[in-house]
């Protein structure tokens, strides 16, 4: 890690979690935080027609208003979620809501979908793209998921999920229907393969037009209950899930004294959990009919390497990247090649046939 970043890193850790995330993503935004090196071949894949220089994006909640993208790209993300965006505008759960457990390499949150809901987002898209296309914005640009969710108050799924894809749709590379946020009453209560279903059959009624659609799930559901959720996933046409959201379980693990705030956990104590239901759903995944996207605890390249080999197509960090910051980057690719060399495979592609 270099000594600024080091220093910066520190002096983050004693701010504020939210003050610190700020920030942080001003920095991003003015391009302060420095560019990675290319990417090894090694690390490239392609998926639905998109070139990924390397399998690594950084999970959604980081940049929720899509404020930060291109500098998130320049550091070396293969790709990056923005949002959870909602349709209007909502200030989220009352602060504090957000906490670091440092012993235990975990973050607790209960944001509650603060956004600065879709109509400033698409501007905020607009602008990157104007800039892009006038040749200001130079350098990285990386495959953009977006990742919509709805609000707390007035919230009408099977409405809200088809207008936020018809306004996003333009913009994405892949959109992400988020059924899995534990801070927003009855939300996961959508997850029903039933329900799953009505949404899926309402997208392709009102918004038709998108590229591929994935749906982001909990950790929290009985092993059982993956099985249905994946089928109505297939038959309604989605293209992918993403596995994990936060967990609501408090392992018995868990030293900080803040442990038991109410909310998501992320981070290491999650990783287990993320490893089981990644495994659960390849297992049913064995055709490849979906992308499977693996999120939860991962901090090292031997876990991007894991979770590759075990059937995941691309993988996604949040709080490992909160606490190491963007050097966490380069030792992931650098620790994930090492891997790939002791398992003499050249590819990632090579990489997933080892499940
Ligand atoms: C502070 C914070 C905010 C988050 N906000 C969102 C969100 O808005 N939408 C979402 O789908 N996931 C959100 N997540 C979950 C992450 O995207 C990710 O799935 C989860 O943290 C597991 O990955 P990790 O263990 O690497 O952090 C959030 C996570 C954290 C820590």
């Amino acid at each position: 890690m270099l000594k600024f970043e080091k220093t910066a890193i520190w002096a983050l850790q004693r701010l504020d979690p939210e003050r610190a995330h700020e920030l942080a993503i001003r920095s991003f935004s003015l391009g302060l935080t420095g560019s990675a090196p290319l990417d090894d071949s090694r690390l490239s894949t392609t998926l639905w027609g998109k070139d990924f220089a390397n399998p690594i994006g950084l999970a959604a909640g980081f940049d929720k208003n899509a404020r930060a993208l291109q500098g998130l790209a320049k550091i070396g993300f293969g790709f990056v979620e923005a949002g959870t965006v909602t349709p209007r505008p909502q200030p989220g759960n009352p602060k504090p809501r957000l906490f670091r457990l440092s012993e235990d390499r975990a973050i607790i949150n209960r944001m509650g979908f603060n956004s600065c809901g879709i109509d400033i987002f698409c501007q905020n898209l607009a602008q990157l793209y104007k800039a892009n296309r006038a040749g200001h914005a130079e350098g990285a640009s990386a495959p953009l998921g977006i990742n919509l969710g709805i609000n707390k108050v007035g919230a009408h799924p099977l409405k809200d999920y088809p207008y936020l894809v018809e306004r996003v749709h333009s913009y994405a590379d892949y959109i992400t229907i988020n059924l899995s946020s534990p801070n927003t009453p009855g939300l996961r209560d959508l997850q029903g393969p039933e329900t799953l279903s009505q949404i899926l059959e309402a997208i392709k009624k009102n918004a038709p037009y998108h590229p591929p659609l994935l749906v982001k799930l909990a950790p929290d559901l009985d092993d059982e209950s993956y099985r249905p959720i994946f089928q109505a996933a297939l038959n309604g046409g989605a293209n992918g899930l993403i596995l994990t959201n936060t967990t609501l379980a408090r392992p018995d693990s868990l030293r900080n004294a803040r442990a038991f705030e109410t909310g998501g956990l992320s981070g290491r104590p999650l990783s287990q959990r993320a490893r089981d239901v990644l495994k659960i759903v390849s297992e049913l995944n064995k055709g490849g009919q979906l992308t499977l996207i693996s999120s939860g605890g991962i901090e090292s390249g031997r876990d991007v390497f894991e979770r590759l080999a075990m059937g995941a197509h691309l993988v996604q960090i949040y709080t490992s990247f909160i606490y190491e910051g963007s050097s966490l980057l380069i030792r992931l690719k650098k620790e994930l090649l090492r891997a790939m060399d002791d398992a003499a495979v050249n590819s990632l592609k090579d990489l997933s046939h080892l499940s």
